[in-house]
């Protein structure tokens, strides 16, 4: 007998992230070898909202795979910030006869998928984000691509840095968790490393570039998390919060560059990498992953596991509870202690 022809929602949601197209083309490759259909949903949950949707066959995602950003576009829209948005969505999910919605993001589109779950919707997760703190997963694809990035930046700064005297402060996103700067820290050979996770004071930071000055080494590179915290609040500019409640984070690495200038005399710089870290082509094991997390998230979906994300543990796809994204997956501060080893 043959089985039924199912039909899925997909949607990208929050930051864009370097392999959502990737997961995209994963998604629908596998819905088209199991014969199902996939619609694709605009803009996140605003999508959902607003009903705003598109074809996604084999014609529309060919030529993605390698492309950043999404095709589907992105928004950082709560869908569950009111009852009546909440309705709108069940009320789309109805009319689109949808069988299953799988949600690409981070922990706010996901924490909405699990809510929507609750509300009686199938929704299925896939993680993403280029901060890799998303829990049940060893993974998150964007990561490596943003850790490469960071790297390169980080040689590139060497070379002026040491031309010129000079220390260099980067700054690299992180909200809550140090992924980034560390990796790409230790990858790059970054001087000092300062993450969310571990609070450094200034005095610390300034001691190890001075020592290190003292050895005949007249530059150094500071990896900065833009979550980093100097004993007080995020660092943050002065707009409105997003519909999820996040201040935009910036301006850590200007302070911490003005005060290394001051307590140790060195003429210091500051670079904020910002969304260059998110932009661009997305590196090969990010489109692998991101091929992988969509295909599986499809036969999720097809087994009929819903409440449950995608994830990695080792080298094998798992299923995991939608829940469990609540929880923050963040640096080891042993892990960090463990590295300054290769500090100054
Ligand atoms: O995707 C997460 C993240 O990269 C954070 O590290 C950063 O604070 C945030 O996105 C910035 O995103 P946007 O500028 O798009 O609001």
């Amino acid at each position: 007998m043959k089985s039924k022809v199912k039909r899925f929602g997909i949607l990208t949601g929050g930051g864009d992230c370097p392999g959502l197209n990737a997961v995209l083309v994963g998604a629908v490759r596998k819905a088209i070898s199991l014969n199902h259909k996939i619609v694709g949903i605009r803009r996140g949950w605003a999508g959902m909202i607003e009903k705003d949707v598109m074809r996604l066959d084999r014609d529309a995602v060919s030529g993605i795979l390698h492309r950043g950003g999404t095709m589907l576009r992105t928004s950082r829209t709560n869908p569950c910030k009111s009852k009546g948005d909440i309705q709108k969505v069940k009320k789309d999910y109805r009319e689109l006869k949808l069988d299953g919605l799988i949600c690409v993001g981070g922990d706010d589109t996901l924490g909405a998928a699990y809510k929507l779950f609750q509300e009686g919707l199938n929704t299925i997760g896939v993680p993403k984000t280029i901060d890799n703190d998303l829990s049940g997963t060893d993974r998150t694809f964007g990561f490596d691509t943003a850790v490469n990035i960071a790297t390169e930046a980080i040689d590139r700064l060497h070379t002026t840095a040491e031309s010129h005297d000079r220390v260099l402060v980067v700054e690299l996103m992180g909200r809550h968790a140090g992924w980034i700067a560390l990796h790409a820290g230790l990858a790059g050979g970054a001087d000092v490393i300062m993450i969310p996770e571990v609070e450094m004071t200034m005095k610390e930071v300034c001691d190890i570039i001075k020592q290190r000055h003292k050895r005949g080494r007249d530059f150094s590179i500071v990896a900065v998390a833009e979550g980093a915290s100097l004993g007080g609040d995020f660092v943050s500019k002065e707009y409105p919060r997003d519909e999820f409640g996040h201040v935009r984070l910036g301006g850590l690495g200007g302070i911490i560059s003005e005060e290394i200038e001051k307590r140790t005399g060195f003429e210091t710089r500051t670079v904020v990498l910002g969304h260059l870290q998110r932009g661009g082509t997305p590196t090969a094991y990010d489109r692998y992953l991101g091929l992988w997390f969509g295909a599986r998230a499809v036969e999720l979906a097809d087994a009929g596991e819903f409440g449950k994300m995608v994830g990695l543990r080792g080298t094998k796809f798992v299923a995991v509870d939608l829940r469990r994204v609540k929880k923050l997956r963040t640096v080891d501060p042993k892990q960090y202690e463990a590295a300054r080893i290769f500090f100054g």
